[in-house]
């Protein structure tokens, strides 16, 4: 059985008291009105994450997430954060390829890959995003461009090792934007990518990798969104900076 799983992506938002009041909130609702298997993963920014860490009970279905790694071990590479050191506070998932980071940071698929044979080597689990742009959509290349991202990245994995992975498909267009893919969309795609694993590993493999959906989703449409037999939860921005919202989301499974 696959994961249901609900990560919030703070991205560059919030000090560290408003960080830590966010993280309390989303904790206390939890526990008094989460009641599915949902996991829920908060994501925020580096600087935060001891402190959350010390915030989040054992024995609950939260955990800390990174929204980065870098793609070397350790060694001269001045203001970087190791997969290692994340490990060492806590954190048990790391976002890899964010579309931001690939477009703003130049962040290439060999990294990526890097990134997450390092990130597996300590024992985290990586959320690999993948998502085309509105012009590789209009061009109706889109199924092909993301199940290549993810050959690129990804299928030099082991058998044991792709199982470790959490894919998360966010069109670019969708990101911040308001404008969510229908949930036909984003099935497809999410059917298209969960065949592509299959064709490489195992129809049994690709089974058990959950696939989430991010852009734009929102306590409105997360519904209708995990209604959907290949979507298996969702990468939050926007809306997981308000507790509300946040476990709303979590609760549409
Ligand atoms: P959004 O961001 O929910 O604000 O669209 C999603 C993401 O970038 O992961």
């Amino acid at each position: 059985m696959r994961k249901k799983i609900v990560a919030g992506n703070w991205k560059l938002n919030k000090n560290l008291e408003e960080g830590l009041s966010l993280a309390s909130e989303i904790i206390n609702i939890a526990k008094d009105e989460l009641h599915n298997q949902a996991i829920l993963v908060i994501n925020p920014p580096f600087i935060h994450l001891s402190s959350l860490q010390k915030l989040i009970p054992q024995n609950t279905n939260i955990r800390l997430g990174s929204q980065n790694c870098y793609h070397q071990k350790s060694g001269a590479f001045t203001g970087e954060i190791s997969a290692e050191m994340l490990k060492s506070v806590g954190v048990q998932y790391t976002i890899v390829g964010h579309s931001e980071r690939r477009e703003y940071f130049n962040e290439t698929a060999e990294q990526l890959a890097q990134k997450v044979k390092l990130l597996l080597e300590v024992g985290i689990t990586p959320i690999f995003c993948c998502g085309e742009s509105l012009s590789i959509r209009e061009s109706g290349s889109h199924l092909a461009f993301v199940a290549q991202q993810i050959t690129d990245s990804l299928f030099d994995l082991s058998v044991e090792d792709i199982q470790k992975i959490v894919i998360a498909y966010e069109p670019i267009w969708a990101i911040g934007t308001g404008k969510t893919a229908s949930s036909a969309q984003a099935q497809e795609m999410h059917a298209y990518l969960r065949n592509h694993l299959a064709q490489k590993y195992s129809q049994e493999i690709a089974q058990n990798i959950s696939i989430l959906y991010g852009g734009s989703c929102n306590p409105q449409n997360a519904k209708e969104l995990f209604a959907c037999a290949d979507i298996d939860g969702g990468l939050i921005g926007g809306a997981s900076l308000k507790s509300r919202d946040f476990i709303t989301i979590a609760q549409s499974f």
